[in-house]
């Protein structure tokens, strides 16, 4: 499995334990170029539409952005996996999420706390990395560049998501408590799929021993009926 399977596989319990019933229509925003959990959905019988600039071809996705996507019609859940911290208008985004849920409708978020990116979690990470000739991940590119830079982590981390149009987890988590309440929240590992022989478990364990934070946001809520 690459990473980013193993990274769907382990998030897609969590996705599914918060859908209604199938068969019921789901959207997905921001899929990647996998498909994201879309086979998964189709698989255990949702009509699934997986909305991305990237998404691969086929009739069950968009390659367009979400807010451009002109999708027809509401959906019983809408889920977006490390997705909404990259669109350009969150506010935008979510209350366009709002307008297509059915009332009672669910939506699904996992996201990244990139606020609690702090440098113990940095370091802790960046020991964990494999040879970078097996493969070059984001956390690669996060180490190189803070070294280059010459800056404290702090600073260069901020002034790196800032340039890059990230927008913050708790910023996300704000606007989806206004528009579908408090519903579920938890915090969970991020990293172990990019860190070599770093299992889920493994990074937990670190979370609950002080060593390093939380990066992983899962929310769920409901469009007020
Ligand atoms: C970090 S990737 C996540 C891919 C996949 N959901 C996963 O968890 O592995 C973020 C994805 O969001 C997509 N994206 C960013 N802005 C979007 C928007 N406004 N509408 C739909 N997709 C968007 C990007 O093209 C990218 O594929």
């Amino acid at each position: 499995m690459t990473p980013d399977e193993q990274w769907l596989a382990a998030m897609w319990p969590f996705v599914r334990s918060q859908l209604p019933a199938a068969p019921a229509r789901v959207i997905e925003i921001g899929c990647g170029p996998l498909g994201g959990f879309v086979p998964m959905l189709a698989a255990a019988g949702y009509q699934a539409t997986g909305v991305d600039p990237e998404a691969p071809a086929g009739p069950e996705y968009r390659q367009a952005e979400f807010e451009q996507s002109g999708l027809p019609g509401q959906a019983a859940a809408i889920v977006a996996c490390t997705s909404l911290h990259h669109v350009a208008d969150l506010r935008e985004v979510l209350d366009l999420v709002r307008g297509t849920l059915l009332p009672g409708g669910r939506v699904v978020v996992v996201e990244w706390a990139r606020e609690r990116f702090d440098e113990a979690t940095a370091r802790w990470c960046f020991s964990r990395l494999a040879p970078p000739e097996d493969g070059h991940s984001f956390l690669h590119g996060q180490q190189e560049q803070w070294r280059e830079s010459g800056q404290q982590w702090d600073a260069w981390c901020r002034s790196w998501a800032e340039a890059e149009g990230l927008h913050p987890g708790e910023d996300i988590l704000r606007e989806l408590v206004a528009r579908f309440g408090p519903g579920t929240l938890s915090y969970g590992p991020y990293f172990f799929p990019e860190l070599a022989g770093t299992s889920e478990a493994d990074e937990q364990a670190a979370i609950d021993r002080g060593e390093i934070r939380a990066n992983r946001i899962q929310y769920a809520g409901r469009r007020p009926s």
